[in-house]
């Protein structure tokens, strides 16, 4: 099976990442929006959020009036997270290729930043697709790592352990995963772009940072180095009023069972 054995290293995180994942409200309410659309008015919908990390998204998604909505990730350490910290206790720990869910019983899989963990395995896939009703919807949400979160990237690298193993998966994150969808029998593929905006005070963006899965890499001895390296980067970014601009391409693909 295509996965690295970390699930990407966030778990080692995990606490960070649900903080900065929790510094404001969801960004681009419109993918909820257009995934209502698409479910269509049944009472009810049955929602998965696969990959949902400690179930901040997973929360946003039942906030967005979606009446029954359930998370579940690989990694034990983001869902007791998850459980505990991020008030979404829905949120359950299930490997992506053997889905706690009967045959054609969900109307969406949601995939939050997470399907480049899973996208090349079929086995995955086939089981998103086994768990999805005929004309249920796979919805992936992605963008490309750009401005300051690449730079944030760079400035953890050379903290970090470089023996570690690279992924095994190609990050579609560029380009999104419509060709993918298609390739997998996924029917009337469509997909939407939407640029969007985040501020954040110069505090909010350096604890947006600390949920970077690169600083899994970063052995304890060199915490406080990177530690400050993003201090300083922080405070680079910031404008005059103190003010972090980020900005997100929003890359949205659909697909139907
Ligand atoms: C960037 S986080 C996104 C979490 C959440 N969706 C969010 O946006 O807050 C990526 C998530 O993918 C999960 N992941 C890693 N390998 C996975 C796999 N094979 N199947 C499903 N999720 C996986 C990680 O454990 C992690 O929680």
């Amino acid at each position: 099976m295509i996965q690295r054995s970390d699930f990407g290293g966030f778990g080692d995180v995990a606490l960070a990442f649900n903080d900065g994942q929790n510094i404001g409200p969801y960004h681009s309410s419109w993918i909820f929006d257009w995934l209502k659309k698409l479910v269509g008015p049944a009472y009810g919908a049955h929602v998965l959020d696969l990959g949902c990390g400690t179930g901040t998204i997973t929360r946003y998604l039942a906030e967005a009036g979606f009446q029954s909505v359930v998370g579940v990730d690989p990694d034990p350490r983001m869902i007791a997270v998850a459980k505990r910290v991020s008030l979404y206790p829905l949120c359950v720990c299930a490997p992506t290729n053997a889905l706690p869910f009967p045959d054609a019983g969900l109307d969406a899989v949601f995939v939050h930043y997470a399907f480049e963990h899973f996208c090349h395995d079929a086995a995955s896939i086939m089981e998103v697709r086994r768990v999805l009703r005929d004309g249920g919807i796979l919805m992936t949400v992605t963008w490309p790592v750009t401005g300051w979160n690449k730079t944030r990237n760079e400035v953890i690298q050379p903290f970090a352990l470089d023996d570690r193993t690279p992924p095994p998966y190609q990050h579609l994150a560029e380009t999104g995963y419509a060709d993918l969808l298609g390739d997998y029998g996924f029917k009337k593929v469509e997909t939407r772009r939407q640029k969007t905006t985040i501020y954040y005070t110069m505090d909010q963006a350096r604890r947006y940072m600390l949920g970077s899965s690169l600083l899994s890499c970063v052995p304890p001895e060199r915490f406080l180095e990177a530690y400050r390296a993003l201090d300083k980067l922080s405070a680079q970014i910031a404008d005059a009023r103190g003010i972090v601009t980020r900005e997100l391409d929003v890359i949205v693909d659909i697909g139907r069972r």
